[in-house]
C-alpha cells in the first residue's frame, strides 16, 4: 500500500518533537495526514512548527502537555478528539527519557523516577489512553519507535536496555491482546544511532531519520499483519 492511504488519518504522534519524531511527523504531513503532537514544552512545539512549516499538505495540531500522569494523558485525549471531531486513525509512540551515563546500581532516586515516567510510564499511558479509542472503532495502527538496546545491553546505559526491553514486551503483550480486535500494533526496532537534523551521523553506516519515517509509514500502511510477530528490525 502506498502513502495515500495517509491522506488524512489522524495521527497522534507522542514524542513527536523528538529526533526521531519530527522526522516522522514532517513525513506523514507531506502524505497529507492530520497529525497532533504533545510535548512538555512550547519552544520543542514552536521548532517543530518551524520545521513542518512548508510540510504539506496536511494539519499539524499541538499541545503544551506532559504524558506522564493519567490526567496530562487524558487531557491530551480530549484535547485531540475536540480537533478532530472524535477521529483517531492511528498512534505512534516515539517517546525517549533522558539517559544518565553511569553504572545502573548506581542511579539516584530521582533519576530512576524521571527515567520511568518519561519512558516506561509515558508509553504505557500513552497506551491506556489511546488504544481504547482504536479498539472502539475496531481498526487502526498503533507503532512504538525502539532501540536495539531492547535485545541488547550496554554498560554504563542498563537503564536503556531494561525499558526498551520493557517497551517491546508492551508491543508484544498488547498486540497478543487485541488479535481479534482489528487494530494492528507493531515495534519499529532501530538497530544504529540515528542521523537528525540535530545529530549528524558520526559513524558511515547509521541510519537516518528519514528512512526512520518511510519504514514507519509503511508500517502505517501495511495490511500485512500477524499478531505473533509484530516486531520489525531496521538496520542501516
Ligand atoms: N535517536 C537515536 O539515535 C535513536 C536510536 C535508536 C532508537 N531510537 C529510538 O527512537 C525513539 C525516539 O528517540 P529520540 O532520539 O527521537 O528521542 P528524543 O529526541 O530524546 O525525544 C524524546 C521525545 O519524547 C518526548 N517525551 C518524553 N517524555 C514525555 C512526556 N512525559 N510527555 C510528553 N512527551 C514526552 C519528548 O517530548 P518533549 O521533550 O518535547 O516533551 C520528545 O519528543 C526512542 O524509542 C528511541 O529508543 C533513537
Amino acid at each position: 500500500m502506498s502513502s495515500d492511504s495517509l491522506h488524512n488519518q489522524v495521527i497522534l504522534v507522542a514524542g513527536g518533537t523528538g529526533g526521531v519524531g519530527e522526522e516522522i511527523v514532517r513525513y506523514l504531513l507531506e502524505a497529507g495526514a492530520i497529525v497532533a503532537v504533545p510535548s512538555r514544552s512550547e519552544a520543542n512545539l514552536q521548532r517543530l512548527r518551524d520545521y513542518c512549516a512548508d510540510a504539506g499538505p496536511g494539519q499539524l495540531h499541538t499541545l503544551v502537555q506532559e504524558m506522564s500522569t493519567p490526567d496530562g494523558a487524558d487531557t491530551v485525549r480530549h484535547w485531540l478528539l475536540e480537533r478532530t471531531g472524535g477521529r483517531l486513525d492511528a498512534v505512534v509512540a516515539a517517546l525517549n527519557g533522558r539517559f544518565y551515563g553511569k553504572a545502573f546500581h548506581t542511579l539516584s532516586w530521582a533519576e530512576w523516577q524521571d527515567f520511568l515516567a518519561n519512558y516506561i510510564t509515558a508509553h504505557f499511558l500513552t497506551a491506556r489512553t489511546f488504544l481504547p479509542l482504536l479498539l472502539e472503532r475496531g481498526a487502526g495502527r498503533y507503532l512504538m519507535i525502539n532501540g536495539g538496546a531492547a535485545t541488547q545491553v550496554y554498560p554504563g546505559v542498563v537503564e536503556l536496555s531494561v525499558a526498551a526491553s520493557a517497551q517491546l514486551a508492551m508491543t508484544k503483550g498488547l498486540a497478543l491482546e487485541s488479535a481479534h480486535s482489528g487494530v494492528q500494533l507493531a515495534s519499529l526496532v532501530l538497530y544504529s544511532r540515528v542521523a537528525t537534523r540535530h545529530e549528524a551521523a558520526t559513524q558511515p553506516h547509521q541510519l537516518t531519520s528519514r528512512q526512520v519515517a518511510e519504514r514507519a509509514g509503511q508500517l502505517l500502511t501495511s495490511t500485512e499483519y500477524d499478531p505473533n510477530h509484530v516486531v520489525h528490525d531496521l538496520k542501516p
